[in-house]
């Protein structure tokens, strides 16, 4: 079975086409414009797994196929890294008409995705994730970027792919803790927007961790058609699509502060979710019952509960000022993305003290 999410953005507007062994047939990039180069971004962990396939799948399409391998983690998600794939375009002589596709998780989808906004001002460029983390959020919506030591994500643009390939089974070889990564993105969707799906996710938790079929198939699909809803309302983050960053803002912090790679972004997310359900619950938004509940979830998804102590001198001063560059922050006010009610999200700045209080009491 083969499901297909819309996501409308007037000229800009694709499909995400979610299946199983989709990856490898050429029917599924039909869509594409015609061009004779294909440049494919991948690194060197999933590239040996569905490179060729990828690859085969390409080959009537396209005179030529080059390929770039990224090295394989958050640490090269830096200028560096993202020159290679310029090197690569040109060193190919790809002219703009190059289609770029972007095979793996969400770094190589991020990375690819930037440098295809930059090549020769803008080049086609389409999202084969390969993590379920990459598969319901960071390969839809079109934010790409690399990270600054100062902060993550801190450098890129908006731009959105021509498609998104989703297939689910190459989740068959992600590690156990990629895929809990993954979940947490998952779980986001239920609180910010969709209480029923929040309850689906208690039901189905087991399901989803055993990778059963329909189960990865229906958590996929609703995480993605939310997340093209919002973007459909609000592309470039004006107000709405802050939403999707839920637990994002102490989950950067943790991420930054430990050092891109020691702790996964959903690993961040997830503790981070926590302690944003904390905070709308010490602002009076949602009852303690509902923080218990989301802390269960993420618990029995296999991700922590708690942030880690970043500096035993003064722990939420360090929180603080990681939190300080997020990009919601303005004029040096952190915006915190809250619960007002399970299903409805908002953002707002909350007092330091609060906040501070909210940190002693989720870091461990
Ligand atoms: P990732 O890209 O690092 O992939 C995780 C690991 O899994 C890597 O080691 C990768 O090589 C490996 N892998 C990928 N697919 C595999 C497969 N099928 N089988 C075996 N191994 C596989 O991490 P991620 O969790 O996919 O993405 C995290 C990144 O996404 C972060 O940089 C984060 O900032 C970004 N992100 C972006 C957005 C956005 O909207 N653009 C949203 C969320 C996250
Ligand atoms: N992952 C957050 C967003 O796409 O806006």
């Amino acid at each position: 079975m083969t499901y297909k999410v819309p996501i409308d953005l007037g000229d800009r507007s694709y499909q995400i086409v979610i299946g199983s062994g989709i990856l490898a047939r050429a029917a599924s990039y039909v869509a594409l414009p015609s061009a004779a180069k294909a440049l494919i971004v991948s690194n060197r962990t999933v590239a040996p797994c569905y490179g060729d396939s990828l690859r085969l799948a390409l080959a009537s399409r396209y005179s030529s196929i080059h390929e770039v391998l990224l090295p394989d983690g958050e640490q090269y998600k830096n200028w560096e890294h993202l020159q290679s794939i310029f090197d690569a375009l040109l060193h190919n002589r790809c002219d703009r008409n190059t289609v770029l596709f972007a095979l793996g998780g969400g770094v190589v989808g991020d990375m690819t995705g930037f440098a295809a906004a930059s090549y020769m001002r803008g080049v086609p460029f389409v999202q084969v994730p390969t993590t379920l983390l990459s598969q319901v959020d960071s390969s839809v919506g079109g934010k790409t970027a690399i990270n600054h030591p100062l902060g993550k994500n801190m450098i890129g643009a908006f731009y959105q792919p021509r498609l998104v390939v989703c297939d689910l089974s190459v989740l068959a070889t992600l590690p156990p803790r990629e895929f809990a990564s993954g979940l947490a993105e998952v779980i986001k969707y239920g609180p910010i927007a969709d209480p029923e799906f929040l309850r689906w996710l208690e039901d189905n938790m087991d399901r989803l961790i055993a990778q059963d079929p329909d189960a990865l198939a229906h958590a996929v699909r609703r995480s993605c058609e939310i997340k093209a809803w919002v973007v459909g309302q609000d592309e470039k983050e004006s107000g709405l699509r802050a939403i999707l960053n839920f637990g994002h803002t102490f989950g950067h912090a943790i991420e930054a502060g430990m050092g891109y790679g020691v702790w996964l972004h959903g690993e961040g997310v997830g503790a981070g979710m926590v302690m944003a359900a904390e905070l709308s619950h010490r602002l009076g938004l949602v009852d303690g019952a509902f923080v218990q509940r989301l802390r269960l979830l993420v618990e029995r998804a296999g991700l922590p509960t708690k942030g880690p102590v970043l500096d035993s001198a003064d722990n939420a001063g360090r929180y603080l000022e990681l939190m300080r560059v997020d990009k919601k922050s303005e004029a040096g006010e952190i915006r915190f993305v809250v619960i007002d009610e399970p299903g409805r999200a908002s953002v707002r700045p909350a007092p330091d003290d609060l906040v501070r209080d909210v940190i002693d009491a989720c870091c461990a």
